[in-house]
């Protein structure tokens, strides 16, 4: 096939050229993109005079023509025009003979490859942001559904403290708070029209880039067009918050798939997200959250591809730069089915209250809070600490719990003890008595949650 660029070529590309330099195949996506750079660019080569006002109209009803063909599945997409924008502009071309030639005026495949991924990217960051603010609605209604259930809060996974599972749920909440502020953060670097960069230098002929930038909501237009064509920052930004956000998904997999097992029995898993062995009859398996937390792997890959690709290029742009696109376009599904299934599977999942509050009596869950007491009467901390080790040591000792101990017995390591220490150490009274701001007792997580609905 002759090729757009043919022209100081003597040999016809080889095959193997040909199918080893497409990008085709995965940049097919970015064609309604395409089509709006494109139908902008026009528009304004036409206001300025550099076409004709009549050209312009020509090629814009052309363009027009091939959304329609490419949203009916009638357009076919052709691996010898190696990529979406010739693909787009051979069509044009050969709809409207020489004059759609025209559309590539003042602009080079790099301005547009630049302007396509970055229409592609606010897109998909919005929708990506809406997920996750989705998703933090369902961790404030599972909040409050379950704001009298007691569970341990562990460290080291070690039953550590009585916290309310309500907090525990909120702690999502908060994470995916950043990762809302992570990619609005990044949407304002993608939000930056670069195209009119052309190849490199900018062009000589009398563009009106804040005019495109106007048409297609750009805020802002790139300020040195060395850097427009060469500037990848974005996609690996984009990739990096996504990698955070696959962190928090994958610690809530993580908990998930462990509570869900006969070990902790803290929650049951709906039925419908959940899947069988194909040999052992009695498993339901959290293959959901098991995914997800493997696929977090996946946009780490991703992450270490663009930061790999993009290391130590020489600017301007390089065809090396086309890779950055399958690690970028993997992200976005990746994030995208993640969050989608999460928002669907956590509503439906049963909280084992009456197991989550029977973990909380074992394991001296609230020795901090006898600490505590002694503080409160003067003892200073340290000192509390040891005295309280010593009661954890007799209890271990006489296999007893803190709460089985009575007041004579407690009284052998301090005498500051009184019989109100047994309202002290109750589970309850401890996570009520947790009242610093950002603790967990239940009023300071009504307020939170008051606040997050407000
Ligand atoms: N398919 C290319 C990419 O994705 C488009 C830009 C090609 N530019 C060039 N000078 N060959 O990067």
């Amino acid at each position: 096939m002759k090729k757009l660029w043919g022209g100081r070529f003597s040999a016809q590309t080889e095959k193997t050229v040909e199918g080893f330099t497409e990008s085709i195949s995965f940049d097919s996506r970015l064609w309604k993109y395409d089509i709006a750079g494109s139908t902008a660019h026009v528009t304004m080569l036409g206001r300025q005079k550099i076409i004709s006002k009549q050209e312009a109209a020509l090629i814009i009803k052309g363009l027009n023509e091939i959304r329609a063909e490419i949203e009916s599945g009638k357009f076919k997409f052709s691996q010898a025009l190696e990529d979406v924008h010739m693909n787009i502009e051979s069509a044009l071309i050969k709809k409207l003979g020489p004059v759609g030639g025209k559309i590539h005026t003042a602009r080079s495949r790099n301005d547009q490859v630049a302007l396509d991924i970055r229409l592609y990217l606010r897109d998909q960051i919005s929708e990506a942001i809406q997920l996750i603010k989705k998703l933090r609605k369902v961790f404030v209604s599972l909040a409050e559904k379950n704001i009298d259930t007691i569970m341990p809060g562990y460290t080291h996974l070690q039953r550590a403290q009585p916290v309310l599972l309500s907090h525990h749920l909120l702690a999502y909440f908060e994470m995916l708070g950043r990762d809302v502020a992570r990619f609005e953060d990044c949407l304002g670097r993608v939000n930056v029209l670069p195209l009119g960069s052309a190849a490199l230098a900018g062009t000589t002929l009398p563009i009106d880039r804040h005019y495109v930038a106007k048409l297609l909501k750009f805020p802002a237009v790139s300020e040195n067009s060395i850097d427009a064509v060469s500037d990848r920052d974005f996609v690996a930004e984009f990739i990096a918050s996504s990698s955070i956000l696959m962190i928090h998904l994958s610690r809530l997999s993580e908990e998930f798939i462990l509570w869900n097992s006969e070990e902790f029995k803290f929650i049951d898993l709906p039925d419908a997200f959940t899947t069988g062995s194909s040999i052992m009859p009695q498993k339901k398996n959290p293959d959901v959250l098991e995914l997800t937390r493997g696929k977090t792997g996946r946009v780490y890959g991703n992450l270490m591809s663009i930061l790999t690709i993009m290391k130590s290029l020489p600017l301007a742009y390089n065809r090396d730069m086309q890779e950055d696109k399958e690690p970028l376009f993997d992200t976005v599904d990746t994030v995208k089915a993640c969050l989608g299934v999460l928002i669907e599977m956590l509503p439906l999942v049963r909280f084992n209250r009456k197991v989550m509050e029977k973990a909380t009596a074992a394991g001296f869950l609230t020795a901090t809070d006898l600490a505590e007491y002694l503080v409160k009467k003067g003892v200073p901390f340290r000192d509390a600490h040891s005295i309280t080790g010593r009661v954890v040591k007799y209890c271990i000792d006489n296999n007893k719990k803190l709460t089985d101990m009575d007041l004579d017995e407690l009284k052998q390591f301090s005498d500051l003890i009184g019989k109100d220490i047994f309202h002290y150490i109750s589970v309850e009274v401890s996570v009520d008595g947790k009242k610093s701001y950002g603790g967990t007792s239940r009023e300071k997580v009504l307020v939170r949650i008051r606040k997050i609905k407000s």
